[in-house]
C-alpha cells in the first residue's frame, strides 16, 4: 500500500508595524536591536495560504511558491529554520508518532492574495504561514508562550508579529539562547473596532534594497540608528502600547509618524545613504499633514516600510473622506471600482463631495491631480492570526504535488 500523504491548510495575515524593526542583533538567530509593534491585518483583504504535507514516501523537502517551484528551497537556512524548529515540537497525531515526523520529508505549497512585488510585507505573512501549516500538520505544541514566533522570526523578523491577531510587539530578547525575542499580543484583533488601515500601493520602477542588506549597513554606519535602538525605541513603546490600551488615536498616530520619519531617516543616515520612498510617498506625508492641519488634530496617520508604499491608519468616521481625497489627486477616476479593493467604498469615495477648504489646504502643498501615482487602494482592518483552513489544499493528497496554478 502506497505511504499515506498528511496535509494541512492555513491562511496566515500581514502585518503593518507602527514602531520599526530595523537592524539585527544578531545575523544568525535573526534578533532585532529593538523591539517593534505591529497590526495585524485583515485576512479577508491581504493573506498568504499554504498547505504543509508530509509523507514517508518524500525523498526531499520541496516548496512551491505562487504556484513555481523553489528550486534548492530546502537548504534555505530560513526555510530550514522553521520546518526543523516545528519538527522538534511535533506531537503524536493523526496516527504518526512524534518520531515519525522527524524522519519525514515536507512538501510546500504557498501562494499570496497579494503582488509579491507590491512590497506589501509578504515574507512576514508567508513565515507565519508556513510555520502555522506545519504547527497545524504536526500539531506542534509550544514548550513556553510564543514558541513558534521565535521560529517565524527565524524565517523572517517581521513574521513573529503575524502568528497573532489585533496589536503585536516583538520583544527583542537577550543573549545567547534569544528565546525571549519572541511576539506576543497586547491586545486583540476586536480591542479598537473602529481602527481602520488603507494600503496605497505606490507605483516603483526600482529595484529596492532588501530589508536584510539594508539592516546591515545601517547597524554598520548609522550612529543615529544606535541612538534610536538604545534611547527613542524602549520610551516609544512604552507610549504606544498605553496609546493602543486607551484608544488614544491622537497619540497612536502621533508616534506612528514620528516612527517611521525616524526610521527613514536612519536610512539616510546610512552609509551609503537608502531612499525607500519617492517623490509620491513624500507627497501623502505632504496631504495628510495638511488634512491633519485642517482637522486641528491627528485624524490620520502614515507609514512606510521598506518600499514607496503608504500605509495609512485612521479611523472609521474619516475612511471615506480620506479615501476621497486620494483618489481625488491619485487616482483613477475612471475606473474606481478596479482602483479599490471593496465595491462599497469605491462607490462612497467615488459620490463624496470633498470640502473645498480641505482641498485648497492640499493645494497649498504643492500636490496636483494625477492619475497612476497610486495603483490600487487596499482598504482594510485589524485582524486575527493563523486560521485553519478546511476544504482548501494546495498539495495533491494522492501525488503530493502542487495543485495551485496562478490565475
Ligand atoms: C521596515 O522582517 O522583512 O518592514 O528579518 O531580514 O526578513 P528580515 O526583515 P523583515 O524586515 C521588516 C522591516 C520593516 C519594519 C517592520 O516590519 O518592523
Amino acid at each position: 500500500m502506497a505511504s499515506p500523504i498528511y496535509t494541512a491548510t492555513v491562511t496566515a495575515p500581514t502585518n503593518i508595524a507602527v514602531i520599526k524593526y530595523w537592524g539585527k542583533a544578531d545575523a544568525k538567530a535573526n534578533t532585532p536591536i529593538n523591539d517593534s509593534l505591529s497590526v495585524t491585518l485583515d485576512q479577508a483583504d491581504l493573506r498568504a495560504v499554504t498547505t504543509a504535507a508530509a509523507s514517508t514516501s518524500f525523498t526531499e523537502d520541496r516548496l512551491w511558491l505562487n504556484g513555481e517551484e523553489e528550486v534548492g528551497a530546502s537548504e534555505n537556512k530560513r526555510f530550514r529554520a522553521c520546518v526543523d524548529g516545528v519538527r522538534r515540537l511535533a506531537t503524536d497525531c493523526r496516527g504518526v508518532t512524534k518520531a515519525d515526523w522527524q524522519t519525514m520529508k515536507v512538501h510546500i505549497s504557498s501562494y499570496n492574495t497579494f503582488p509579491t512585488a507590491a512590497g506589501l510585507a509578504s515574507s512576514a505573512a508567508g513565515y507565519a504561514a508556513l510555520v502555522a501549516a506545519l504547527a497545524e500538520l504536526m500539531q506542534a505544541k509550544e514548550e513556553f508562550p510564543g514558541q513558534l514566533t521565535t521560529l517565524a522570526r527565524q524565517g523572517s523578523g517581521s513574521a513573529s508579529r503575524s502568528l497573532y491577531g489585533g496589536f503585536v510587539a516583538w520583544r527583542k530578547g537577550s543573549p545567547p539562547e534569544w528565546l525571549d525575542s519572541k511576539a506576543d499580543q497586547v491586545a486583540h484583533e476586536g480591542h479598537w473596532p473602529e481602527l481602520r488601515a488603507i494600503i496605497a500601493v505606490v507605483s516603483d520602477k526600482q529595484k529596492d534594497t532588501s530589508s536584510t542588506s539594508g539592516m546591515s549597513t545601517s547597524v554598520a554606519t548609522s550612529t543615529l540608528l544606535k541612538h534610536r535602538a538604545e534611547v527613542v525605541v524602549p520610551e516609544r513603546m512604552k507610549a504606544m502600547e498605553a496609546a493602543i490600551k486607551a484608544q488614544d488615536f491622537v497619540a497612536f498616530g502621533r508616534i506612528t509618524m514620528m516612527d517611521s520619519n525616524q526610521f527613514h531617516a536612519t536610512c539616510l543616515d546610512t552609509y551609503p545613504p537608502i531612499f525607500y520612498m519617492n517623490d509620491v510617498s513624500r507627497s501623502i506625508i505632504r496631504l495628510v499633514t495638511a488634512y491633519n492641519d485642517c482637522k486641528g488634530k491627528i485624524e490620520v496617520a502614515y507609514t512606510f516600510d521598506a518600499g514607496p508604499n503608504a500605509v495609512l491608519y485612521l479611523l472609521e468616521p474619516n475612511m471615506v473622506e480620506v479615501g476621497a481625497l486620494l483618489l481625488h489627486y491619485y487616482g483613477d477616476k475612471d475606473h474606481v471600482q478596479k482602483w479599490v479593493n471593496k465595491t462599497e467604498f469605491a462607490s462612497a469615495i467615488a459620490s463624496h463631495k470633498l470640502d473645498g477648504s480641505l482641498l485648497a489646504a492640499v493645494d497649498k502643498t504643492g500636490l496636483t491631480p494625477s492619475t497612476g501615482n497610486v495603483k490600487c487602494l487596499y482598504a482594510t482592518k485589524a485582524g486575527p492570526g493563523p486560521q485553519v483552513l478546511e476544504g482548501e489544499c494546495l498539495i495533491d493528497p494522492k501525488t503530493g504535488l502542487n495543485t495551485y496554478i496562478k490565475k
